[in-house]
C-alpha cells in the first residue's frame, strides 16, 4: 500500500472532506493504530466513531467471526431464524432496562433510529391512533445521515441541502449552561411545541439520553427528565432513546437509560454491539409496544438484508462475553469520573476551555472565546479543526466539531477511548490532549487580540 497521506486528488474514494489529507491507517492493537509511515496514534475515539469499544486486534472476536463465517455466515431472517440471533436478542433483553422484551436487529445506528421511528409510528397505528406521526426532539443532536434520521435533528448546518426531503419534525433547545441550566426552558419549549402541533399528533419524543458528538457528554438536568415523563403520561406519545453510542457500556452502564429517572419505550443501539468487528445494531422495545403488534396486525415486516445475520450476531455475542468476562463496563464506571477529573485538571486555567463533561468513557470539552469566557469562538478561526490536526501531530486521535452555525454549541471535542485502554494509556491520552490544547492556544495568540 502506498506510503502517503491521501488527498482527494490521489484517490478513487469519495472522501468526507475533499481538502483534508488523510493518513492511511494500516493496523491497530489495543488503544493504538498505526499509519503507513509507521507513526502510531493513541486512539481516544475508539476507531474514530466510538465503535471500537474493546480496542483493536481482539483475537477471540476475530476467531469467533471466522468460526461463524465457516459454519454459517449468512442467512436472511424473513423465512428462517438462527440460534445466534435468538441468543443475542435474549441476552440484550436481560441487560436492558426493565420492561424491554423484544429486539429487532439492523446493520447500524441510523438504521436502528429509522426502525425506532417506524416502530413508534406503527405502534400508534396498530392501536387505531393513526394521527400520530410527529416527532419532537432536541435540536442539537445527531441521529444519522439518512433522510428520516436527518429530519430528527434541528440543525440547519447538517440538513442543508436536503431540506426538501426531510419530514417537518419539531425541536427544542438543549438545557446547557448557556441556554437553560435548570431544564425549565426546555420543558416550556416542549409544552409550546405540543400545543402548536397538537399532542394527539405526536408519535414520539426522540433523544440521546447522553449526547455523543453533537454536544459531547451532555445530558439534560433531572428536572427535564421528570417533566418529560409526566408529559408522556399525560399525552400518550412514546419516548425513544438513541443509544447508538451510549448503549453497551460506553457510559459505565449497559444502557445510559439505567441512570435516568424514566424508562423509555424504545431504545436504538449499535456501535458497541459490534465493537468495530461487525456492522450490527438493534432496536429494543418495551412489552407494551410489542403487544400493540401482537394484538394488532401481527406484522412489522420492513427490514434489511443483513438484519440478524449469523456472522454479525455471533460477533455481538462474543462482544457481550468479553465485556462480562473482563468486567469492562464496571471498569468504565469506576474509571470514568477519575478520567474526567484528570482531563479537567490538565486543562485547568486554560481560558479557552469552559467545561469538561463526562459520563463513563464519553467525555466532552467545550471551548469558548477567552475574551469573555462565554461566546462561541469565531468560526473563521477553525478551532475544532486545529485541535484535531494538532492532536494527530501529537499522535492522538480525538474528534472535534464546530456546529456554531446551528446556534446551540460552538467548538468542542469528544474524547471516547476504548474500554480496554490501560491506566497508563489513559494518562498518556490526557497528556497528549493537554499538550494539543496548549499548542492550539499558542497558535491563536494574535488572532484573538
Ligand atoms: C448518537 C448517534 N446516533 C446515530 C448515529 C448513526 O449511526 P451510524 O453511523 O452507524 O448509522 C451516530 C453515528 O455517529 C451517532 O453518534
Amino acid at each position: 500500500m502506498a506510503d502517503l497521506l491521501v488527498a482527494s486528488d490521489a484517490t478513487r474514494v469519495f472522501p468526507l472532506e475533499l481538502d483534508r489529507k488523510y493518513p492511511v491507517v494500516v493496523r491497530g492493537e489495543g488503544a493504538w493504530v498505526e499509519d503507513s509511515n509507521g507513526k502510531r496514534y493513541l486512539d481516544a475515539m475508539s476507531g474514530g466513531s466510538m465503535a471500537a469499544t474493546l480496542g483493536h486486534g481482539r483475537r477471540e472476536i476475530i476467531a469467533a467471526a471466522a468460526a461463524q463465517a465457516a459454519g454459517l455466515s449468512y442467512v436472511h431472517n424473513d423465512r428462517v431464524t438462527n440460534p445466534w440471533r435468538e441468543q443475542l436478542a435474549a441476552e440484550l433483553v436481560e441487560v436492558a432496562p426493565p420492561g424491554m422484551t423484544r429486539v429487532r436487529f439492523v446493520t447500524g445506528g441510523a438504521e436502528a433510529n429509522e426502525t425506532a421511528i417506524q416502530i413508534a409510528r406503527a405502534y400508534h397505528v396498530e392501536r387505531g391512533d393513526a394521527r400520530r406521526w410527529q416527532v419532537i426532539s432536541p435540536a442539537q443532536a445527531y441521529h444519522g445521515p439518512t433522510m428520516a434520521t436527518l429530519a430528527l435533528t434541528g440543525r440547519p448546518g447538517l440538513q442543508a441541502p436536503f431540506g426538501p426531503y426531510l419530514a417537518k419534525h419539531r425541536h427544542i433547545p438543549p438545557s446547557t449552561w448557556r441556554f437553560d441550566p435548570s431544564g425549565e426552558a426546555a420543558l416550556a419549549a416542549l409544552d409550546r411545541v405540543l400545543e402548536e402541533v397538537g399532542p394527539e399528533n405526536v408519535s414520539a419524543y426522540f433523544c440521546e439520553p447522553i449526547t455523543a458528538a453533537a454536544l459531547p457528554a451532555y445530558t439534560p438536568p433531572e428536572r427535564f427528565w421528570r417533566g418529560l415523563a409526566e408529559r408522556r403520561d399525560r399525552h400518550g406519545f412514546l419516548i425513544c432513546y438513541d443509544e447508538v453510542v451510549t448503549g453497551i457500556g460506553r457510559t459505565g452502564h449497559w444502557f445510559a437509560a439505567e441512570k435516568l429517572p424514566l424508562v423509555p419505550d424504545v431504545i436504538a443501539t449499535a456501535k458497541g454491539l459490534g465493537a468495530g468487528y461487525a456492522a450490527i445494531g438493534g432496536v429494543l422495545c418495551s412489552d407494551h409496544v410489542y403487544q400493540a403488534f401482537a394484538h394488532g396486525s401481527r406484522r412489522f415486516t420492513l427490514g434489511h438484508t443483513w438484519d440478524g445475520a449469523p456472522l454479525s450476531c455471533a460477533v455481538g455475542l462474543k462482544v457481550l462475553e468479553v465485556l462480562r468476562a473482563e468486567r469492562l463496563i464496571e471498569r468504565v464506571r469506576e474509571k470514568g469520573p477519575g478520567l474526567r477529573d484528570e482531563l479537567a485538571a490538565a486543562l485547568a486555567g486554560v481560558p479557552l476551555v469552559r467545561e469538561v463533561r463526562g459520563h463513563g468513557f464519553l467525555l466532552g470539552v467545550e471551548y469558548v472565546d477567552p475574551r469573555d469566557g462565554k461566546s462561541f469562538l469565531p468560526p473563521e478561526l477553525g478551532v475544532a479543526r486545529r485541535v484535531d490536526l494538532t492532536a494527530m501531530q501529537q499522535g492522538l486521535i480525538v474528534y472535534s466539531t464546530m456546529p456554531t452555525r446551528d446556534g446551540f454549541a460552538g467548538d468542542q471535542t469528544l474524547f471516547a477511548p476504548p474500554f480496554t485502554t490501560s491506566d497508563a494509556e489513559l494518562t498518556q491520552m490526557v497528556e497528549r490532549f493537554a499538550e494539543t490544547i496548549r499548542a492550539v492556544v499558542r497558535s491563536l495568540e494574535g488572532e484573538l487580540a
